[in-house]
């Protein structure tokens, strides 16, 4: 039997659709395995049949091209009934006694998970990490100076008694420790919403992609747009917004003059002249609906790119948004455009995926 797992991290509630995720992705690849995973733990786990294929898995897929996990690391240890006394010399004898997939690691996170019962972890895990820093670094299994170029250590404790020891790798890893990526909320934003939808800028496009995407002076279009968190965030990068809701859009948005307000049905509206360069939607709307309408913009280049939130239901969650984005992706690979495709559940979303198409053929209309 194997001892090697992949540990998805992910936000409590989700461990099941995690699973799915990790089931069927693995499963198309021929890494064959099994999940396990523990209602509102904030973490699912896959176990391997055959270790050998441990890096295998975690370089399957980045964590960014996934839909729920957080951080996905390739466990090769497991630590159970851990002593209260010398727990540094304990996991270094663990590290001693199994097989370290490499000889030394350019960093190390000390993790738990994202859950109440999480928290009271998150202190012990800050002052664990310095002396094991040290303790690594004197047994030669870590770099003198931290090096983000090298394979990543990480010591994740499911509780005070046991933890998992894996590690990551940078191209295929989330660079936030716990895998999230808090913003702070801008006090002149109408409303919370608006850390969403700057979550999937700055984490779902690449540099390139946001200068491109959201350049001063383009224009966009904000369906479900009120009170206007979302606006905000376009507005604030130079954008023209056309705000589409019948609810009131906050003052301070009007008052740059780079929004208009129309109170209309988002799924009627068409783009005042034509065309638009980004498309943006936070409808609560039936998820395949909104896919559509989103489909219905891009193929007849009514916009040029699209971010869009898909709220979703209690249950059959992966399939759900698995189903409604490759409707939408054949639909888009109908076209001679072609396009790069990302859906995340990100830290600030809730009960929601946030999926951005960007527009990647130079010959947009
Ligand atoms: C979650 S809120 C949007 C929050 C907004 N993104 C923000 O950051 O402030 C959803 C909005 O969608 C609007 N909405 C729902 N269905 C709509 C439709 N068919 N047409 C236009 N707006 C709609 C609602 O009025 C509501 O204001």
């Amino acid at each position: 039997m194997s001892n090697t797992s992949v540990l998805a991290y992910c936000r409590p509630g989700y461990e099941n659709d995690t699973a799915n995720e990790l089931t069927t992705r693995y499963g198309e690849a021929a890494i064959y395995g099994y999940p396990v995973s523990k209602k509102q733990s904030g973490f699912a786990l896959y176990h391997l049949y055959d270790d050998t294929q441990l890096e295998n898995a975690i370089t399957q897929f980045a964590v960014s091209q996934s839909i729920f996990p957080r951080q996905l690391v390739a466990v090769f240890c497991a630590m159970k009934d851990i002593e209260k006394d010398d727990r540094v010399g304990q996991v270094l004898e663990a590290l001693k006694e199994g097989e370290l997939p490499y000889s030394i690691f350019g960093a190390i996170d000390v993790e738990y998970p994202d859950t109440e019962d999480g928290k009271t972890l998150a202190k012990f895990c800050r002052k664990f990490t310095v002396p094991l820093r040290q303790a690594l670094r004197k047994a030669g299994w870590l770099t003198a100076k931290e090096n983000a170029g090298k394979p990543k250590l990480h010591i994740f404790f499911e509780s005070f008694e046991n933890c998992f020891i894996g590690y990551t790798l940078p191209n295929y890893a989330s660079q936030d420790h716990l895998g999230i990526c808090r913003l702070k909320f801008p006090s002149d934003a109408p409303s919370r919403s608006t850390l969403k939808l700057e979550d999937a800028l700055v984490n779902m496009l690449s540099s390139k992609q946001q200068t491109r995407v959201l350049r001063s002076g383009g224009r966009a279009v904000d369906l479900g747009a009120c009170p206007g968190g979302w606006t905000y965030q376009l507005v604030k990068r130079g954008m023209y917004v056309e705000a589409i809701d019948n609810g009131l859009i906050a003052d301070s948005l009007m008052a740059t003059g780079l929004v208009e307000h129309h109170a209309a049905d988002g799924f009627a509206y068409k783009p005042q002249f034509g065309r638009v360069d980004l498309l943006v939607c936070d409808m609560i709307e039936q998820p395949d609906r909104v896919a559509k309408l989103m489909g219905d913009w891009l193929v007849k280049h009514w916009a040029t790119h699209a971010i869009f939130n898909l709220k979703l239901p209690m249950k059959r969650r992966y399939e759900t948004v698995t189903q409604a984005i490759s409707l939408l992706v054949s639909r888009l690979d109908a076209l001679n455009d072609a396009f790069s495709v990302k859906v995340r559940h990100l830290y600030h979303d809730r009960d929601e995926v946030t999926v951005t198409i960007i527009r990647t053929s130079e010959d947009e209309v």
